[in-house]
């Protein structure tokens, strides 16, 4: 860990709301982690902002007779509403098409030029004769030349993952008529100048998830081609010296990780550029995108001399399905994130998505029932229980007054053994991105103290009692900062509930090991963490899925 860190996760496309799948690979990871790196005293921000350009959010804007400027700004703000209630702590949450962006674009741009990685050239371009348009990116539809998957978009294929040099068997998005082709002038970025740098970044950065590393390294050996920035569309950042024209969005997008940050940074009187290239750089994201965080953002970066550092860290996860089906929003097979904090805390999503979502590719599943056992099971049966039956004991048999500890036996020893390695053993599987790993980790620790408790039966007040209330009371403050960066709703009340005052999130991570709760320290006030998911809700949820 560097003492800085910046964390971006993949900027939403700010036309439509947050759902599940969003959240699931790409913002509750990056948020988990962030707020870990601040537990342990890493200067770390967590950057994001809404991806306002591009060809879909123009189709969008116009269907709904909107200018594109309004239609952004009611995503922009809608999404930052519905991730602050997921307890999504963005230090920034700014919009690809900010002035800064725009300046910073444009710069980059004029860099890249001066260092010859850009070149016009006159293409043809598919055109519709019907909607009198040029039809970039996802205005055609057509079949992957890659791998032959039919009605894929033009600007990615989704089966296969890769940028289609031409679309097979092409039709207009907007009228499906076969559109026709047309003479135009365009900037090239040459990606194919990059080939062999890349590689060696790849090769160095250890950091990186090894089998996406591997197929990416495959594409570059396998030939990269020059990457067409340009659009002939009206919503974009302008061309320096061609301002009828204006750049693609994955151009222009990536860039704002940077822009925002600096943004960020020089607002609070610190030297943003000076900040970006001392800290660690994180970008996490859905494994829909490694082909433009992997080749096009390194290869930007390398292309203006490394003016602005390549990122250390690009965590990559698989999808969400719902239900064991690919999540649609057209199909209206997805779950929106403001509509699921309507029926359930917070913490119950954050708690299920980091326990089913290892850190790799694989697809992940979000199922009802599966949602309600392991919140009722695993975080009610066995966290809560935990807590409510360590403070609950001590309330009531202790005045709620942590008692001194007398001689411990091999029991105890061991008990106190796994409150000191607790902080180590829990920060490297998180330092490794194993999120789900670290959260299992925590309710192993309450199940262990589950068991101790039930062993010592303090109940019958032997002589052992007020060590196993000690330390019992000891796991809970221990698990109460461990679950800060998980479920920071859930930490903050279980601290209440030892009596800590402030917030437990500026606590030290050391302190989990520490036993740092001491003998005639008065507890707060004792009530259950968590309620029951019932089984007659969980099945009004249902419904909706299925009728399909
Ligand atoms: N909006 C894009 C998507 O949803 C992600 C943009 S990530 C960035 O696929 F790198 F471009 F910022
Ligand atoms: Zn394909």
């Amino acid at each position: 860990m560097k003492p800085r860190a910046i964390i971006t996760s993949a900027l939403p496309y700010a036309n439509g709301e947050i759902h599940l799948g969003h959240v699931a690979s790409t913002y509750l990871p990056a948020d988990v982690t962030t707020r870990f790196l601040k537990q342990n005293g890493v200067e770390a921000y967590y950057i994001c902002a809404s991806d306002d350009f591009g060809t879909p959010i123009l189709i969008a804007a116009e269907k709904e007779k909107k200018t594109p400027q309004e239609y952004v700004a009611h995503w922009n703000k809608r999404d930052y509403e519905d991730f602050s209630a997921f307890d999504i702590g963005f230090d920034l949450f700014y919009r690809t098409s900010s002035p800064e962006n725009i300046e910073f674009v444009r710069y980059v741009f004029d860099k890249l030029k001066k260092n010859g990685h850009i070149y016009e050239s006159e293409i043809i371009q598919f055109y519709c004769q019907n909607d009198k348009k040029f039809l970039p990116d996802r205005y055609v539809i057509g079949i992957c030349p890659h791998c032959q998957a039919p009605d894929q978009y033009s600007d990615l294929c989704e089966k296969c993952g890769r940028v289609p040099e031409e679309i097979g068997n092409p039709k207009c998005a907007i009228c499906g008529a076969t559109p026709t082709k047309e003479k135009t002038t365009h900037y090239f970025f040459r990606l194919k100048n990059f080939g062999d740098p890349l590689f060696k970044w790849l090769e160095e950065n250890q950091n990186l998830q090894k089998d996406v590393k591997k197929y990416v390294q495959n594409w570059i050996t396998s030939g990269l081609v020059d990457w067409d920035i340009t659009r002939d569309i009206s919503w974009g950042v302008p061309i320096p010296g061609d301002e009828s024209k204006v750049f693609y969005g994955w151009f222009d997008n990536h860039l704002a990780y940077i822009s925002s940050a600096i943004k960020f940074l020089n607002d609070k009187g610190l030297d943003g550029k000076e900040f970006w290239n001392s800290a660690d750089i994180y970008h996490f994201i859905g494994k829909d995108i490694v082909y433009h965080h992997y080749l096009f953002l390194p290869a930007m970066r390398l292309g203006i001399d490394s003016e602005y550092k390549l990122p250390d860290y690009i965590p990559t996860r698989g999808h969400l399905t719902l239900q064991s089906k690919k999540i649609s929003k057209s199909r209206n097979w997805y779950i929106g994130l403001k509509e699921f904090l309507e029926f359930y805390p917070s913490d119950y999503l954050r708690y299920y998505l980091v326990s089913i979502n290892p850190y790799s590719q694989d697809d992940l599943n979000f199922d009802w029932d599966d949602f309600m056992t392991r919140i009722n099971s695993e975080l009610i049966g066995n966290l809560g229980n935990l807590v409510n039956r360590a403070l609950g004991f001590t309330k009531k048999t202790f005045d709620g007054v942590i008692p001194a500890p007398s001689a411990y036996d091999d029991k105890d020893k061991e008990a106190e053994s796994k409150i000191r390695t607790f902080a180590s053993e829990l920060s490297e599987l998180v330092q490794q991105n194993h999120l789900d790993r670290a959260l299992k980790k925590v309710m192993e620790f309450s199940a262990y103290f589950n068991q101790y408790f039930q062993h010592k039966e303090p109940w019958k007040k032997g002589p052992g009692t007020e060590t196993c209330v000690f330390l019992a009371a000891n796991a809970v403050y221990s698990i109460s900062i461990a679950l800060n960066s998980f479920l920071p709703k859930s930490s903050q009340k279980i601290w209440e509930q030892l009596g800590m005052s402030g917030n437990v999130s500026t606590k030290p991570w050391k302190s989990i090991s520490e036993l740092e709760l001491k003998s005639g320290h008065k507890l707060g006030e004792i009530t259950p963490i968590f309620g029951r998911v019932e089984e007659a809700d969980i099945k009004k949820r249902k419904e909706k899925f299925e009728t399909k």
